[in-house]
């Protein structure tokens, strides 16, 4: 595989000013599969994050013969008048994770899918079996065949679905299928993320009938017809925390424009605790770090508990916080894969199956290290930011999936992050 860029930073550098969060990539690229379900119509999606996984989604839409246009920035028109494809099975498919949306979006839509089994972040096992109960419950036929998963019905029937694992990937796919299928689908156990309910509340103003969602109870009256309509993604609660910890990370003081303090509240509760003070505004957030900050437990849980997405980046503060911090990744088994490169640059961590033990060093030291997911990176970022000397982070293609030009809103609060081109890389 091609190399893809590194990020140099100098260590040591204490974060100051503010800066706007970017719209919600794990909304984005649900709004995008929405948008398809339009009827003869045209959608325009507002505040979407300049990310590789949107860029991905886009391509996508093209190549099934939707059209989309880049209105302004943050902003694009979908027309789906010409999109017939029912089929997903490009490679640029398998490389995102939220492509599953394309089976909810087109099942509901042609009452057939074919999509590539999804790629994503390597953090675990990660199965679909509960997006693939929903669907059979509404009535349609699933089978996997030479890596394509195909989903087909005669008729979509609304039914009573109850998720055996608290799924945010599943509540979306069903929501999106059971909006086209006839009479009230009730998802029970349903994920509580704001972006379900910005998914439910882009649906309801393209005709949808989606009721609970932000509950785990969601209702869902079926609808005849969806058309287009104009939309603005809520803002990337996981961005906004990153930002957080950065700043607590740095003896920083920062101020998040364009935030939902609400969506942020796990965060904010877990960082005073180690010593930040948090100032909430009705649509900002200012972070003002701890000289060092304290230990703490930890344990990642669905919303409105402590995303497993920050888990990471928060491994690394904690690992020069003052003590012992025990860390419990109850959403992914394979989600620790960063603790190796923080302990090059000098962390002291032991990781017992979903759990780790930090004993807090005094400070990082930069080295070589490599991004092995999205949030890894984030977290390698941190740790970067917070340690003696340079770090060299590779790999740093995950972090793009995910996050708006990093180095560049980093760097506006006092950072010194280098983003460097190899030769043999695409540009
Ligand atoms: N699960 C099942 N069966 C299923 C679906 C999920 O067992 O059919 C399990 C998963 O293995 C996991 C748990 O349920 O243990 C939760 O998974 P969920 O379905 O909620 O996750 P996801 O939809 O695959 C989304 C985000 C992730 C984020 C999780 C949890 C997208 C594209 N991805 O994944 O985001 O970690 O929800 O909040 O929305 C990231 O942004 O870095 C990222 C990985």
């Amino acid at each position: 595989m091609k190399e893809l860029g590194k990020f140099i930073i100098e260590g040591g550098r204490v974060l100051k000013g503010s800066i706007p969060v970017s719209g919600a990539k794990n909304a984005a690229v649900a709004l995008i599969p929405a948008a398809i379900m339009a009827d003869n119509d045209i959608s325009t999606l507002d505040n979407l994050p300049d990310i590789n996984d949107v860029k991905v989604l886009i391509d996508i839409v093209g190549q099934l013969g939707g059209k989309v246009d880049i209105a302004e920035e943050g902003a694009i028109k979908i027309d789906s008048t010409k999109l017939s494809s029912y089929q997903a099975l490009s490679d640029s498919v398998k490389k995102m994770r939220a492509s599953y949306y394309l089976l909810g979006a087109f099942l509901g839509k042609f009452k057939k899918a074919e999509v590539i089994y999804p790629g994503g972040c390597n953090i675990g096992v990660r199965p679909i079996d509960q997006h693939i109960k929903g669907f059979q419950a509404l009535g349609a036929k699933v089978i996997t065949e030479h890596g394509v998963i195909k989903v087909s019905a005669e008729r979509l029937v609304g039914a009573q679905i109850y998720l055996d694992v608290v799924s945010v990937g599943a509540t979306i796919n069903i929501m999106l299928a059971a909006c086209r299928a006839e009479g009230i689908t009730v998802i029970e156990n349903a994920a509580k993320e704001p972006h379900v309910v910005d998914v439910a509340n882009f649906l309801n103003s393209m005709g949808a009938n989606i009721k609970g969602a932000g509950t785990d109870v969601i209702k869902i009256r079926g609808v005849e017809e969806l058309r287009g309509c104009t939309y603005s993604a809520i803002p990337d609660q996981i961005e906004a925390g990153t930002f957080m910890i950065a700043a607590a990370a740095t003896r920083g003081d920062v101020t998040l424009l364009n935030v939902i303090p609400k969506h942020l509240e796990s965060i904010t509760a877990k960082l005073v605790e180690m010593g930040a003070k948090i100032e909430e505004g009705p649509d900002t957030i200012r972070v003002i770090g701890p000289e060092r900050p304290n230990a703490i437990d930890l344990k990642t849980l669905p919303y409105p508990g402590f995303p497993t997405d920050l888990q990471q980046p928060m491994t690394a503060i904690l690992s020069a916080a003052k003590g012992r911090s025990i860390v419990t990744e109850s959403i992914y088994e394979g989600r620790f894969k960063h603790v190796d490169e923080l302990k090059r640059m000098g962390a002291n961590i032991k990781v017992e199956g979903r759990m780790a033990v930090i004993d807090g060093i005094l400070k990082l030291s930069g080295a070589k290290v490599c991004a092995s997911d999205l949030r890894a990176g984030a977290a390698l970022i941190i740790a970067g930011l917070m340690a003696d000397g340079d770090t060299e982070i590779d790999e740093i293609k995950h972090i793009d999936r995910g996050y708006e030009r990093i180095e560049e809103k980093l760097n506006s609060l006092g950072a010194n992050i280098k983003r460097v081109h190899t030769d043999d890389e695409e540009k």
